[in-house]
């Protein structure tokens, strides 16, 4: 298949166009079952996972602890801007780190592919998110950008020569990608600021490294607040969409990122976005994924879609219980585990193979 957009591929912004099989445009996707079969399976499995009260809610961060654990919703938007919701899907709840995958497809827009996987890594760490072992492991580099250290340096690339800048940089990048501005929870902000000493003490480990360029503190107040941007489970969808949709959001038909970007942003999650049980994730999803603390996970089957649930029961590693449970069964039932192929049929006899 062709993508839509294969002809403005190097016009967008030519330094990322140096590999010429970046401007091919071609693509190995397919298309959501019709609609009627999408709304049906996505009940199907809010009633059968809804049952399960497995797990807890964060509270390292004062103010998640207030989340009703009952909630649970699932959204899917496919790339043509069709969605399908059921439940608490217009709940809103602070990103967390799912905004890291956004953050990264951002200053790798704007910086490039080489430059991140340098200053960043892409690799798994095999530790939590927030560990402090991982970085003294692995001689201050934080492996991959879905962990906090690596969430960190991104920022300190973003563009922008102040904290203002920067922060305006990503909010506005986010709220593109969602289709509408994306608001800070001031309360979740002020709770996370407040007690967030374990990520200060990332920054400074990660300066003593040589690898944060920018004002170790206020990295880590931007890194806050992209954490406490309120979304709900649709607005997920749509922003998963959208790196389904080779950068171009779904409703607002605006190209947020360039193809390989997304392309790129995957390759992140599907390796690191739920930290040390994406090994896990992948066995039994199959495909690109990123959770947060607050309950939320958003996936992307590229070419066709993201698909997000919110419900704040967590496993240990932080990712959310029913959201696994029902993003696994929807990834089977709606078919779009990436590592999934049937047999081509076989030619009629007689007939001769091109
Ligand atoms: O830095 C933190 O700890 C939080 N703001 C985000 C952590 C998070 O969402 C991990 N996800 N599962």
């Amino acid at each position: 298949m062709v993508s839509r957009d294969s002809g403005d591929l190097d016009l967008l912004n030519p330094a990322r166009a140096t590999d010429p099989a970046d401007r091919t445009g071609f693509t190995s996707t397919g298309h959501l079952p019709a609609r009627g079969t999408v709304s049906g399976l996505l009940r199907d499995a809010h009633a059968t996972y809804a049952t399960l009260d497995d797990g807890t809610v964060a509270d390292y961060i004062p103010s998640l602890a207030a989340a009703d654990p009952s909630r649970f919703g699932i959204s899917v938007c496919g790339v043509d801007g069709t969605s399908f919701s059921i439940g608490d899907a217009q709940e809103a709840f602070s990103i967390q780190s799912i905004s890291k995958a956004f953050t990264f497809a951002l200053v790798c827009e704007a910086i490039g592919h080489t430059t991140v996987r340098e200053a960043v890594g892409v690799n798994n760490t095999g530790l939590p998110f927030d560990s402090v072992m991982a970085l003294e492991l692995n001689g201050g580099s934080p492996r991959n950008p879905m962990v906090n250290a690596g969430a960190l340096v991104m920022i300190t690339l973003a563009p922008g020569d102040s904290a203002a800048a920067k922060w305006q940089f990503l909010q506005e990048g986010m709220s593109r990608f969602a289709g509408h501005r994306l608001l800070l929870d001031v309360d979740v902000y002020e709770s996370e600021a407040a007690t967030n000493h374990r990520n200060r003490a990332l920054a400074a480990l990660l300066r003593s490294y040589g690898h944060m360029s920018y004002d170790p503190l206020l990295t880590t107040d931007i890194y806050t607040r992209q954490c406490s941007l309120l979304v709900s489970a649709m607005d997920l969808a749509v922003m998963g969409a959208t790196l389904a949709d080779g950068g171009v959001n779904p409703l607002t038909h605006e190209r947020v990122v360039h193809p390989s970007v997304c392309r790129d942003t995957l390759a992140v999650m599907a390796t690191s976005g739920l930290y040390q049980r994406s090994g896990d994730w992948l066995y039994e999803v199959g495909l690109p994924g990123k959770s947060g603390v607050s309950g939320g996970i958003v996936t992307v089957a590229p070419g066709k879609g993201g698909m997000a649930t919110y419900s704040p029961r967590l496993d240990p590693a932080g990712n959310s219980i029913r959201g696994q449970h029902a993003i696994r069964s929807l990834s089977r039932s709606l078919g779009l585990n990436v590592f999934a192929s049937a047999p081509e049929p076989a030619p009629a006899p007689g007939t001769q193979t091109p």
